[in-house]
């Protein structure tokens, strides 16, 4: 009787290995075709790349059944606390700059076309139109900023008529939305003259956190994270032909520019807000007595509409 010498190299536990690998790639491929029959090719490629990626992170993490358990409960609570006024997915989304990276794939660099960010949660329709030179304080404290600038495209030519809408928050670091008087202060409206020039008086922009007393905040303290954001004023400029542009301005300077909760800040964006001291003459007249006062300039410059 003879016997065949098989040299089996391998042992039981790379065997095992094997077979656990196996499974794993076998249970992925089976929910990838899963969605091979979706009719809408877009919404195919969304889910099966998510598919991927979310199995790869499984299979990276070797994550636990109690840390699935979490993440549902943690999930289950980003829902419960979010309403028509708190929108926690968005922050969530915010913290670990999803929303970020959305807008910078979403807005291609079109020459010197200025940086999109992030739009956040204060936003409000139907804000108070300005004329140029007014003051969108609305009665929010804060030491008075002149804000001034243009509006062109990438060709350099002015854009007249352009709509610029601005909203930041008080000293206090609370928007006015925030409050539950229904007041409106710190936001405002207004267009560009004839040549693509606006000015306005805003408020020295002050730091101040993201709302962190639902599960993202629980997120951020259990990793050692900060809840502030850098300072900042926000735009939203509109103007026919054009893209819109969701952005901020930030202080040069300020501490937090490194450090902003929801990765807003782009160098671009960063500008000199100059103090000036109580007395020196502001730049319409205005009389501000014995009070301090900044003055920045943003020239603001939109991409053709459709890049
Ligand atoms: C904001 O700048 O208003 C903001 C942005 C993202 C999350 C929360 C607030
Ligand atoms: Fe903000």
């Amino acid at each position: 009787m003879t016997h065949d010498i098989v040299t089996d190299t391998t042992t039981p536990a790379a065997d095992q290995a094997d077979e656990q690998s196996r499974r794993e790639r076998e249970l992925t491929a089976k929910v990838l075709a899963s969605f091979d029959g979706a009719k809408d090719e877009r919404l195919k490629t969304l889910l099966q790349s998510l598919t991927r990626h979310l199995h790869a992170f499984i299979r990276e993490v070797r994550l636990t059944e109690d840390e699935w358990h979490t993440a549902v409960e943690f999930l289950t609570a980003t829902g419960h606390i979010t309403d028509d006024r708190r929108q926690e997915f968005i922050l969530l989304s915010d913290v670990f700059g999803a929303s970020m990276q959305t807008i910078t794939v979403n807005n291609e660099a079109d020459g010197d076309a200025t940086e999109a960010t992030v739009f956040g949660p204060f936003f409000v329709e139907n804000a108070p139109r300005i004329e140029i030179g007014g003051d969108i304080a609305g009665g929010a404290p804060g030491q008075p900023c002149w804000v001034e600038g243009t509006v062109t495209g990438v060709d350099g030519a002015p854009i007249p008529g352009a709509r610029i809408e601005v909203w930041e928050a008080d000293e206090d670091g609370y928007y006015d939305v925030q409050y539950t008087d229904d007041r409106v202060a710190g936001r405002a409206h207004l267009f560009t003259d004839e040549l693509g020039r606006y000015s306005f008086w805003g408020l020295t922009p002050t730091p101040y956190p993201i709302p962190h007393d639902g599960p993202v905040g629980a997120m951020l303290a259990a990793t050692g994270r900060s809840p502030m954001r850098a300072s900042h004023l926000h735009f939203m400029v509109t103007a026919a032909g054009h893209r819109t542009l969701v952005t901020h301005i930030f202080v040069r300077g300020d501490e937090l520019l490194d450090s902003d909760s929801v990765f807003g800040v782009r160098d671009s964006l960063v500008k000199d807000f100059v103090e000036q001291t109580s007395g020196t003459p502001t730049p319409d007249g205005r009389a501000l007595g014995d009070r301090p006062w900044s003055r920045t300039r943003f020239d603001i410059v939109l991409a053709a509409s459709g890049r």
